[in-house]
């Protein structure tokens, strides 16, 4: 459908080897509601459903997340691309699969490739083994190396690492280590996230002792800095790629983009005209069961969807802010007016209260300034108030 933002689909596999304690992700460990054929069969049939509301539309990136998705077979996830290629016809789209760098998973790499994957996410954390297990994880660095190896050996080209820092007991020295390591690999795609201690985790009812925030403030600056020397580009909170290889699928999240959610709790946005005189646009927001077995159930009784919500005005405004700031570049205005609907004249007025010391807007562009990017979180709460 013309006039309405790029669509992207996103899969949801919610299962585990094991629950690590920071992660408060739709993620259960491998237990009786573990059924691939099931969840395979539900997720078509979610698919099925989503196609009636996004028909002629064209979809322009693919991404499995989770949970650990390299837990399926390559077969089922080769299904899942099919299916999605049969309704909106693609040819050449970026598909990511998050994958955990154990032995398992990576004997299976090839066959993801095979599968139609052409871009790997692999959750490596950290490089250091003592790090790894505090973090409750069940790979360690010698399999990590491995994991980059395999997936390069398979053909892999886009690769993203995931990797966390301000860890328990981690110092300096070893922040930068981890960035050094990752950099040897000379891969497109780096994601660097502080660790953040959430609510319903393990470390948050048994908070593990972190670096003071000054030591954390550093090593994000060092790591960062080492990053940008390597060539990679700073262009949203944590993420980091060599030229041209910034991640399509996330880029569509953060510039307000339309996607489809399949999968247990999986969450979608959809633009629709409306068919009045004036063709507004009408977004909505929806949402899936998010417990595992609930979700096949339902699903496969004909009804994935646990919720849906019409955005008013001030929440488009609101939710295109919070994406487009992350970036470094923020946005450029016609793609707000595209992808909302609304005029530069009601974006301007919603950031009216905002230091221009923080933020920068004109009729072409909207962008944090570079102090304002380090105050995101200020500018957000305000904007949030208002
Ligand atoms: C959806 S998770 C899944 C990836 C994969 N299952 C894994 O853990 O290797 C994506 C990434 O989010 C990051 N992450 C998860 N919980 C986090 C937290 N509490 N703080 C910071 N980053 C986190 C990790 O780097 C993780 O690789
Ligand atoms: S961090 Fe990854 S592997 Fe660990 S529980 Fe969360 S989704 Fe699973």
């Amino acid at each position: 459908m013309k006039n309405t933002p790029p669509l992207s689909l996103y899969v949801h596999i919610p299962w585990c080897v094991k629950k690590c304690p920071y992660c408060d992700f739709n993620s259960h460990e491998k237990d009786s509601s573990f059924d691939e054929k099931l969840y395979l069969t539900a997720l078509l049939k979610d698919l099925d459903n989503e196609y009636q509301n996004s028909q002629q539309r064209t979809l322009s990136s693919i991404f499995f997340g989770g949970g650990t998705p390299s837990l399926f077979s390559a077969n089922s996830i080769h299904s899942i691309i099919e299916h999605a290629k049969n309704l909106y016809k693609f040819d050449d789209i970026e598909i990511t699969l998050e994958a955990n760098p154990g032995t398992f998973e990576q004997e299976k790499f090839n066959d993801f490739k095979y599968a139609g994957v052409n871009r790997l996410s692999i959750g490596i954390q950290s490089f250091n083994d003592s790090h790894l297990k505090r973090l409750g994880r069940i790979h360690d660095q010698a399999q990590a190396l491995a994991a980059i190896e395999t997936a390069k050996k398979a053909g892999f080209e886009n690769i993203n690492l995931d990797l966390m820092f301000g860890l328990p007991k981690q110092n300096i020295q070893q922040a930068i280590k981890d960035i050094t390591i990752a950099c040897e690999f000379d891969v497109p795609h780096i994601s660097h996230y502080q660790l953040t201690i959430e609510e319903n985790t393990y470390f948050h009812k048994h908070k593990p002792e972190l670096p003071e925030s000054d030591l954390i403030w550093e090593m994000q600056t060092q790591c960062q800095n080492m990053l940008i020397d390597k060539q990679y580009k700073h262009y949203e909170i944590s993420a980091y790629s060599k030229t041209g290889q910034s991640c399509t699928h996330n880029l569509n999240y953060w510039h307000f983009g339309d996607y489809i959610g399949i999968g247990a709790g999986a969450h979608g946005k959809l633009t629709n005209k409306t068919e009045s005189l004036n063709k507004e646009l009408t977004i909505t927001r929806s949402w899936k069961h998010r417990q595992p077995k609930q979700y096949i159930k339902n699903t496969l009784n004909g009804n994935a969807l646990s919720g849906k919500q019409q955005l008013q005005q001030q929440d488009v405004v609101f939710e295109f802010l919070l994406n487009a700031l992350r970036l470094k570049a923020g946005c450029d205005i016609q793609t707000f007016k595209k992808h909302t609907g609304l005029d530069y004249r009601v974006l301007k007025t919603a950031v009216k209260n905002i230091d221009s010391s923080l933020l920068f807007i004109d009729k072409n562009k909207i962008a944090t300034t570079a102090k304002g990017y380090l105050f995101l979180n200020t500018i957000l709460e305000e904007l949030l108030e208002q």
